[in-house]
């Protein structure tokens, strides 16, 4: 069993923590929502850096855990270099959007981007685009106001909708055949993408690419063996817990969910 840090400014890496349930059970898993200090995606990005390395610390630290998972874009593009060379014997995955599966599974080569304006901006985003712009047309767009309302919880919310909408809207306007998801809290709109536009648009989603990574660092245990999840939020305990079980509902019998605020 290895214990797993994984962190998000919020709820959004709880898409990641689902997958890693579902891939990787058997292990102890250590989540930390900032959710006192969310979004993080128009924040300033040092501000960001520091931030997420004082998460890290905590998780290596004072939490034993022996991988981490940044399960945040923004995190991940603002931060993730100096934590690998911060702890360099701790496997730190990261996450970041998909256009390179993207690239290869757009029928007509164009694609939208939807992410954080912080993730867009960031040189790891800038590099990655340019490697892939001889090949593809790319269009991106920064996903303001979705990551609040995503964490008020109510997926159903028409203000929601509108918003996500619009943007996706502007990707369809360009004649994108294929979406990429570049923020771990915009998994939970698919379904609601799914309804507004059918199969105008394949969905790239890399949780589970990201676990698959994450499962090459790790022992693999006999999958009989308790799952054990405990929550932790710099907001509030029972709203973090509600939404865990809310939005990937941990009813397996054998995983254990508690949460506590820090
Ligand atoms: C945010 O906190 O604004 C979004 C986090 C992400 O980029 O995944």
């Amino acid at each position: 069993m290895t214990k797993i840090g994984v962190f998000d400014s919020g709820i959004g890496g709880l898409s990641v923590l689902n997958e890693a349930l579902r891939q990787l059970p058997g292990h102890e898993y250590v989540y930390l929502a900032d959710s006192s200090n969310t979004p993080y995606g128009e924040r300033p990005s040092e501000w960001v850096a520091n931030r997420s390395l004082k998460l890290c610390s905590w998780l290596i630290e004072e939490q034993s855990c022996e991988a981490i998972v940044v399960a945040c874009n923004t995190a991940t593009a603002q931060a993730i270099a100096m934590i690998r060379d911060h702890f360099q014997s701790t496997p730190i995955i990261g996450v970041e959007p998909g256009i390179k599966p993207a690239a290869a599974l757009s029928p007509n080569k164009k694609i939208g981007v939807l992410a954080t304006q912080s993730t867009l901006s960031s040189e790891k985003f800038k590099r990655l685009l340019e490697s892939l712009v001889g090949d593809c047309q790319f269009i991106t767009q920064a996903g303001l106001g979705l990551v609040p309302l995503i964490e008020k919880g109510n997926l159903n919310a028409p203000e929601l909708e509108e918003l996500i909408t619009k943007y996706v809207q502007t990707f369809v306007d360009f004649g994108a055949d294929t979406l990429v998801l570049g923020c771990t809290h915009y998994p939970f709109l698919i379904p609601m993408i799914q309804k507004k536009f059918g199969n105008q648009l394949q969905v790239i989603d890399t949780s589970s690419a990201i676990i698959k990574q994450l499962a090459r660092k790790i022992l693999v245990v006999p999958s009989q063996q308790t799952t054990r999840v405990k929550l932790f939020t710099t907001g509030d305990a029972q709203l973090i817990l509600d939404q865990t079980n809310h939005l990937i509902g941990c009813q397996n019998p054998n995983t254990q969910l508690e949460a506590v605020s820090v």
